[in-house]
């Protein structure tokens, strides 16, 4: 049996990994991870590759960046001529990058069965990128795997048909909860490089509703350097954002600025800060499980369930507000998460039994 594997961007690979790892304990399964090449600098995929323990990509498409539609049609080009090439049994895509779309819609053209991991996600906000890929990727696929159950709901509300539809929860937890024995030697080496002594922020955006918006954009950092008068705000800056940073002409330099950052640093810098800033998806779901308080710099989130169990509370554009739930994070209210069920490391596990 051959299964092809499409990632692309930086979230896939964490969603990938444990996947790949599953499926390899199967005899007669052989798997063909092809990398799009969306996302391309070291710190943005390469270092993901040798922290996850995962294998070279058999293929890279290289397609790089572009606007939305150069990006997906030249997955959809160069990937088509892979599935003719290898003939898979059914392709795996994962979470709602152009990629995953990109790849979805080839398949569903060349009728060929696609697996999507992380199926379900609904913002309701199809001014997002994202929420466009998940709608139709979601339509497209023949196995819908869910992190969470209203992941389901949302599924059904669109008519798809229940017999696709598999709750086996979330697979970033997995490989989280895989490499948490290693944190403790990044935290040793960031707590040097940062000097990060006492306690501390840590920061990420990359959403372009926030960092595309030159306002938008002012407005959060001019409260981030306001923020970092009471702690250190350590900022992983992901490469979308370095751009629009460079343009903004307001002084950053009360923030700790740094290049986005390896898998273990980051997660080790999750686990350890007071709070986190974030717009990122993943990241909002990664806070929730280690119990740390999530402050989420967006209108809305497809991941509600971070907010009914887990650490997270949005903030929208409301910058008082976020000053406000710093304040009272620092003072000592913090939340009570619960577990969320089946994030629990084994649904990658429960997605290689459904598909064998
Ligand atoms: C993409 C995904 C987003 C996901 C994010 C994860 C889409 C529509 N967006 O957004 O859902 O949350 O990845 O990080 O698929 N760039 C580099 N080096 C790189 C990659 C990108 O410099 O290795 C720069 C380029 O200037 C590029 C820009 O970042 O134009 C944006 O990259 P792109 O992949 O288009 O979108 P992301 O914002 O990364
Ligand atoms: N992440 C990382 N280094 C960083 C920032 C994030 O390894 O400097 C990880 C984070 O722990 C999570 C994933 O990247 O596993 C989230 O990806 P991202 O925020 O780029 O995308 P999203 O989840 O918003 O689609």
């Amino acid at each position: 049996m051959l299964i092809i594997h499409v990632v692309g961007a930086r979230p896939n690979f964490m969603k990938a990994g444990p996947v790949i790892i599953a499926l390899s304990q199967h005899k007669k399964v052989h798997q063909v991870l092809v990398h799009t090449g969306q996302h391309y600098d070291h710190n943005m995929s390469e270092v993901f590759f040798r922290q996850l323990g995962l294998p070279e990509p058999d293929i890279n498409l290289s397609v790089g960046s572009g606007s939305h539609a150069q990006q997906t049609a030249q997955v959809m080009v160069r990937f088509e001529q892979v599935v003719q090439q290898y003939k898979p049994d059914f392709v795996l895509v994962y979470g709602d990058v152009n990629s995953t779309i990109a790849a979805a819609l080839v398949c569903s053209k060349l009728s060929v069965p696609v697996g999507h991991v992380e199926a379900g996600l609904r913002s309701f906000d199809r001014t997002m990128p994202e929420e466009i890929n998940r709608i139709l990727t979601d339509q497209l696929a023949d196995w819908l795997f869910t992190p969470s159950s209203d992941g389901d709901e949302n599924l059904r509300r669109e008519g798809i048909t229940p017999a696709k539809i598999h709750l086996v929860g979330n697979v970033m937890i997995d490989t989280l909860v895989s490499l948490m024995p290693q944190v403790d030697t990044a935290w040793l080496e960031l707590q040097g490089r940062f000097d990060l002594s006492s306690s501390f922020g840590l920061v990420t955006l990359h959403r372009p509703s926030n960092v595309d918006d030159p306002l938008a954009l002012h407005k959060i950092v001019e409260t981030l350097v306001i923020i970092a008068h009471d702690l250190p705000l350590l900022f992983p800056i992901h490469p979308r954002t370095r751009h629009r940073l460079a343009n903004l002409g307001l002084s950053v330099d009360r923030l700790l600025l740094t290049e986005p950052l390896g898998y273990l640093e980051f997660l080790a810098l999750q686990n350890r800060a007071s709070f986190v800033i974030t717009d990122s998806g993943g990241v909002q779901e990664e806070t929730s499980f280690l119990g740390t308080p999530c402050l989420t710099v967006r209108e809305n989130t497809e991941r509600p369930i971070t907010i009914a169990l887990g650490t997270n509370k949005l903030v929208g554009h409301n910058m008082p507000q976020l000053r406000s739930e710093v304040q009272s994070i620092l003072a000592g209210k913090r939340p009570s998460p619960q577990p969320i069920p089946l994030w629990d490391g084994h649904a990658a596990k429960r997605i290689a039994s459904i598909l064998l």
